[in-house]
């Protein structure tokens, strides 16, 4: 069967990165989580006290910073400089700071360059904010998941209370709402939907249906 790449955009908590695992791993495909790659920029950045509006500082920062992937059974292990930051990166202090410095242009040009690159070979599954729009604007097929504010801050909310961390709904809530506006207002490559892609929205769908109706998406295109 052809191999193709399956871009997957939308705001925070829509379901990207449970789904986009589901879906890669029912096609046998890679898996990258683009966010985590911003994350993990961000957690260095914190850990060295780089000042987060600098994007020329932050864009050497990151030439200097090594960020490795690597798929495990729950997803993503993710490396920074070979230490294992996977639970580090999606602690309260790097979401607040991740959209500040993925609005830079040092550091998205790298990015982007090292996620076409991971998915040169095809067969991948990409969740992220510009997928569709600006990483893989050829990509096959692009879905922009999307679900009301309210549904993505309580599965956020029942997802962090599950892994133990200390969490307000009402926070979560704000934070979302406050990420979404900067990623979408941002100059470079602002979240958006692309124009082919196809918007799902979750806020009534089990994560089975989604996967499923993607899964018919890329039936059509192999
Ligand atoms: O997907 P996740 O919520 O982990 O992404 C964290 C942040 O990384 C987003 O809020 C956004 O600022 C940034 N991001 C981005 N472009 C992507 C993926 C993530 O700007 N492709």
């Amino acid at each position: 069967m052809k191999l193709i790449n399956i871009a997957i955009d939308g705001p925070a908590g829509a379901g990207k990165s449970t789904v986009a695992k589901k879906v890669a791993s029912a096609l046998s495909y890679l898996y990258i989580d683009t966010g985590a790659m911003y994350r993990a920029i961000t957690w260095k950045a914190l850990q060295e006290k780089a000042d987060l509006n600098n994007g020329e500082q932050l864009g050497q920062l990151l030439e200097s910073t090594k960020i490795r992937l690597v798929p495990d059974e729950k997803g993503t292990e993710v490396f920074v400089d070979d230490e294992e930051v996977s639970a580090a990166i999606r602690q309260n202090e790097v979401t607040r700071n991740v959209s500040i410095v993925a609005a830079h242009e040092k550091v998205r040009e790298q990015m982007v360059e090292a996620q076409r690159e991971l998915a040169s070979r095809k067969g991948a599954v990409l969740d992220g904010r510009d997928i569709g729009t600006a990483v893989l604007p050829d990509a096959e097929v692009k879905v922009f998941l999307t679900a009301s504010v309210e549904e993505r801050a309580k599965r956020r909310y029942e997802e962090e209370i599950q892994k133990g961390m200390d969490s307000k709904l009402d926070a979560v809530i704000e934070e979302i709402r406050r990420r979404d506006q900067l990623d979408s207002t941002r100059l470079i490559s602002p979240l958006t939907k692309a124009e082919d892609a196809e918007e799902i929205d979750t806020t009534q769908l089990s994560i089975e249906k989604v996967v499923q109706q993607i899964c018919r998406l890329v039936e059509e295109r192999v």
